[in-house]
């Protein structure tokens, strides 16, 4: 896969204009910054300007059944961890696809697809990076950048470079039929893996259970302490700490 890097100062949000204008595969929108950046679960992404990495990658991705649609959000989640790694950076994927080094958020993912006749036919990949941030908004629960886990500053456009090399060298394995490698680097670094944890669940109970894997489809498999197993689906469960 070959990417071409379209870059703006400002736009709403990168994946909208991923959207509105006539791109195609391999195609990145980069921004300068955001005013609508936008995360998961309906939540704003907030970059400051010029420091960090805020871009959208347009794929193709026709070759992968729907059922099989979560396999390129685990190839994204990947391609952030192993650029990260090649920097030194030890990070790990909280599921679905946040990237987390030591406990704390460093990186964002929100994957929008586009679906015909029973086929993907556009992703949308967008990724929040933060880069050399040093201070957050206070509301943010554990944000942490590059800088701050490194101790040194970044060049915007090689990270870039190696987030967009990492990104096709992911994509174009899955492209030929490498999901159950993609599946297992998943899970090698899925945060909180066999671990006890709390969770909550959307009626506001708490549970201590043990992340066992995540299936194919996406669902998050979690043993609770009674024994019993659950899959749950996104915004099904959330982490309590
Ligand atoms: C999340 O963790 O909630 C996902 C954050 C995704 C943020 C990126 S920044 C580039 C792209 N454009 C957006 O509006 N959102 C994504």
């Amino acid at each position: 896969m070959k990417t071409r890097v379209k870059y703006f100062g400002e736009v709403t949000s990168t994946n909208d204009v991923a959207r509105e204008r006539t791109y195609g595969h391999g195609d990145v929108v980069v921004a300068g910054r955001q005013t609508a950046g936008r995360g998961q679960r309906g939540n704003r992404w907030e970059s400051e300007e010029g420091v960090n990495l805020t871009c959208s990658v347009v794929l193709a991705p026709e070759f992968l059944p729907v059922a099989n649609q979560f396999l390129l959000s685990e190839a994204v989640a990947l391609a952030v961890v192993d650029m990260l790694e090649g920097y030194g950076i030890m990070a790990r994927v909280k599921w679905p696809n946040d990237i987390y080094v030591g406990g704390r958020k460093i990186a964002g993912i929100l994957i929008e697809n586009d679906i015909m006749g029973g086929q993907m036919s556009r992703s949308i990949a967008g990724i929040g990076l933060n880069v050399n941030q040093t201070e957050f908004d206070p509301s943010l629960p554990n944000p942490v950048s590059m800088r701050l886990a490194a101790g040194r500053d970044f060049d915007l456009t090689e990270v870039l470079d190696r987030l967009l090399g990492a990104l096709a060298a992911r994509y174009d394995a899955l492209a030929v039929g490498g999901g159950d490698a993609i599946m297992r680097d998943y899970h090698r670094c899925l945060y909180r893996l066999g671990e006890p944890a709390r969770y909550t669940l959307p009626d506001c109970s708490v549970l201590t259970g043990t992340i066992e894997c995540v299936r194919p489809g996406g669902e998050l498999v979690v043993r609770h302490d009674d024994g019993t197993v659950h899959e749950y689906l996104f915004k099904e469960i959330g982490y309590l700490d």
